[in-house]
């Protein structure tokens, strides 16, 4: 497969399980060589160049043992970030996550909703370029993940990060996304680049009364349904 993502473009990739979209993001971050191809960032080698990119899973990644502050500070720990400047980033990230009052909080403790928001916000506060995001709220019920979705676009309409977010949930890839990559079934290959053509700011929950989704929705479904509905081998 082949693809281009633009500077600060939200691009969301579907497709049926098992078709290769974590390897994708996998070798996106520099994590997984290509045994073929190449991987460019601005030009260059991907692992020429690091890119300073932020990684969000679907399972919250969240450390057990440590503190929501403390698990926030933990990327800005690795950066070499120390003193008033760790502090203040981490105060400002635990606001912009809506977790005051839950600094000294356990992970256990809280909901799967505000373990995932602890996570994205670990992500968030070392302010990276490129945002890889696998299925990151696969695991949350509905209304929590539009509640997510919410904050997701408000932070990124704040600092416009590049995006490339895997889900296999159609709804949120058009609720959230600038363009959508349509996967076949394994062995991956794209086989649909869709823009979605629904303006910003996009309100989740209104989106989806409107002529625009379900158009987008149809258009999109007609094709991704085809690769769901064959039997895998
Ligand atoms: N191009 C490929 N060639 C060989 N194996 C692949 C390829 N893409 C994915 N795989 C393998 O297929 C399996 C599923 O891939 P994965 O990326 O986890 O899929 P998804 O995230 O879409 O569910 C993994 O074991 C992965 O190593
Ligand atoms: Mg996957």
């Amino acid at each position: 497969m082949s693809f281009e993502v633009a500077d600060a473009e939200f691009v969301a990739i579907v497709g049926p399980s098992g078709c290769g979209k974590s390897t994708i993001l996998n070798m996106l971050g520099g994590l997984v060589a290509p045994s073929a191809g190449a991987i460019e960032v601005d030009g260059r080698p991907v692992t020429d160049v690091p890119p300073r990119v932020g990684y969000v899973f679907q399972r919250d990644t969240v450390f057990p043992w440590r503190t929501v502050r403390r698990n926030i500070a933990l990327g800005l720990e690795y950066r070499g970030v120390r003193g008033a400047e760790l502090e203040a980033r981490v105060r400002e990230g635990i606001r912009l996550a809506g977790l005051e009052g839950f600094e000294d909080a356990f992970p256990a403790t809280l909901s799967g909703g505000m373990r995932q928001r602890v996570a994205l916000m670990r992500t968030l506060v070392v302010d990276p370029e490129i945002l890889l995001m696998d299925e990151p709220f696969g695991a949350l019920d509905t209304h929590t993940k539009l509640t997510l979705h919410a904050e997701l676009l408000g932070l990124w309409e704040a600092r416009h990060q590049t995006v490339v977010f895997v889900t296999h949930d159609l709804s949120e890839a058009i609720t959230l996304a600038d363009r959508i990559i349509v996967m076949t079934r394994r062995p991956g290959r794209i086989k649909l680049v869709h823009d979605v053509r629904i303006s910003r700011p996009r309100d989740v929950i209104k989106l989806r009364e409107t002529d625009e989704y379900a158009h987008e929705y149809g258009v999109i479904w007609h094709v991704l349904g085809e690769e769901l509905a064959e039997p895998g081998p």
